[in-house]
């Protein structure tokens, strides 16, 4: 791995539904940081896709009446589509029913092998489908047998697993992450996950009879058992890059950042580190760790009937809009609320009010007062250190709150400076005209400072101010960045007319 290389990981979802909110979250950050990274020169490799094995998937393809080769193979483009419309710029989607990676799995699993790592024994204990998860005692006992997530009681098991020695990287992997050497992000998923294994890893289950789980990875060399979901699921990371055999996958391992959803940074923190450190490689360097979203104050599910798709907010308010609010409006590092209503308001006074109207009024200003034409832009005066200092913190909804900063300051300016005043004195002052293109340079220059800070985060937006004003004339068709919609707020405009 060189410096200028950077990989950037998503968790893959489970096909057994539409892709939700959720899954665009995943995908929406981890495509901040890459741009980012290729803003700052890095070559990127930004790996997505989905996750196809396991029980539950089978069960939808049963109800289907259909296999699940078939099930999944008909699931997966949705997802492909969501990264798409959402304006993802990923290198590579990977399907964990891919023969390749099917292969590459069976070797890491060989390898651990070898390594003395796995024993067999007798799984006696709960499991919840939902969550593909082995539950203990504990805490199938603290949550009255029903898995909170999913609403479903846990299923009893007693059956004869794999198991893989965790326990004997406890402290290694304590170490990474005290150290630092695999940051956990925020500080505080952090400490809950060294408070989770404080007592030590325990030993994992990575394999299923196949008679309970057929639809899967069979262990090599005993036809009678299929790996358990995680495992294959967490080697993605790695065979998506061509591991083993494909050598390419030394210039972008280990991960630069991964990101994943506050439920599954167990799996990602625990059982991946120990898997990786069973292979001899080195641990992903950061887990970025985001909250969910929920709906009005509560948990979006499709059995509450809150679910929404962002297809269908996209279709409302377009690409640039979703990727705003939730970018904004969900703390990067936190839980955060989905409302139609707040979506509403942002996107008509955030996007359109302060943002799309200050484009829109200092290209007409530039038009209609010096027939397009810009005068040098000065150097923009901003301090940069905040948004910066933001996006290494990985705290990107507080970036944005500084780009706002500078668009109502500039907003402020025009406001105060009042070039339309200016203009009208041109007659008479002779430094009124030198004055007001002065305005109009400094406030074209800011913009397009705004165009590059916000490449990260509304791509579309910023090459759209970026062609307004880069070239030093203004063209003539202008379109309104984000026209007015009023759905599920009221139109002033409408209150004002009646
Ligand atoms: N298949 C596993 C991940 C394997 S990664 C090697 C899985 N899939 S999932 O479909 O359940 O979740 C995929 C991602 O979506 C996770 O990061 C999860 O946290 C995220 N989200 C699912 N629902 C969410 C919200 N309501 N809000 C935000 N993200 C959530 O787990």
């Amino acid at each position: 791995m060189t410096k200028r290389h950077s990989y950037v990981t998503t968790a893959i979802p489970y096909v057994n539904g539409e892709p939700h909110i959720g899954h665009a979250l995943d995908y929406l950050i981890a495509d901040v940081w890459a741009r980012y990274q290729r803003q700052l020169g890095k070559v990127v490799r930004f790996q997505t896709g989905v996750d196809e094995h396991g029980n539950k998937i089978a069960a939808k393809a049963a109800e289907q009446g259909i296999a699940p080769q078939a099930y999944v193979d008909s699931m997966y483009g949705n997802f492909q589509q969501l990264i798409q419309t959402l304006n993802v710029d990923t290198t590579d989607f990977i399907r964990t029913s891919d023969i390749k990676h099917r292969a590459a799995v069976q070797y890491i699993w060989q390898q651990l092998e070898k390594a003395g790592l796995f024993y067999k024994g007798t799984y006696e204990g709960w499991y919840c489908m939902g969550c593909e998860s082995f539950i203990t005692d504990k805490e199938a006992a603290e949550n009255n047998g029903i898995c909170p997530d999913h609403n479903t009681p846990y299923q009893r098991l007693s059956e004869e697993n794999y198991y893989f020695k965790a326990s004997t990287f406890t402290t290694q992997i304590t170490q990474a992450i005290e150290s630092g050497k695999m940051r956990i992000e925020p500080d505080f998923r952090k400490r809950e996950f060294l408070e989770l294994i404080k007592d030590g890893l325990a030993d994992v289950s990575v394999s299923r009879p196949a008679k309970s789980l057929s639809w899967g990875i069979p262990v090599p060399g005993d036809p009678g058992q299929v790996m358990y979901v995680w495992l294959d699921a967490l080697s993605n990371y790695l065979t998506v890059l061509g591991y083993p055999n494909d050598t390419t996958w030394q210039d972008f391992w280990p991960a630069d950042i991964s990101v994943v959803g506050k439920d599954i940074l167990r799996f990602h923190a625990g059982i991946w580190p120990a898997i990786l450190l069973g292979l001899g490689l080195p641990l992903p360097k950061v887990l970025l760790v985001h909250g969910h979203i929920t709906s009005g104050g509560a948990k979006m599910a499709k059995s509450l009937g809150n679910g929404v798709s962002p297809f269908d907010v996209i279709d409302k308010y377009g690409v640039e809009a979703f990727r705003y609010y939730f970018l904004r409006y969900v703390p990067t590092l936190d839980d955060g609320d989905f409302t139609w209503e707040r979506f509403e308001a942002a996107y008509n006074g955030e996007l359109g009010n302060d943002l799309g109207n200050l484009v829109q009024r200092v290209a007409a200003m530039i038009s209609r007062y010096q027939a397009g034409v810009i005068d040098e832009p000065p150097a923009s005066k901003h301090d940069m250190g905040p948004y910066r200092n933001a996006m290494e913190t990985y705290e990107f909804n507080r970036a944005l709150d500084e780009v706002w900063v500078i668009v109502r300051a500039l907003n402020q300016y025009i406001d105060r400076v009042k070039p339309w005043e200016v203009a009208k004195k041109r007659d008479t002052d002779v430094e009124a005209a030198a004055h007001l293109a002065e305005i109009l340079s400094h406030s074209s220059g800011t913009l397009l400072q705004i165009a590059d800070l916000l490449v990260p985060f509304l791509p579309t937006t910023a090459r759209a101010i970026h062609s307004t004003f880069a070239s030093g004339v203004v063209p003539d068709d202008i379109q309104p960045l984000f026209p007015k919609v009023h759905i599920y707020t009221p139109d002033p405009r409408a209150q004002k007319a009646s």
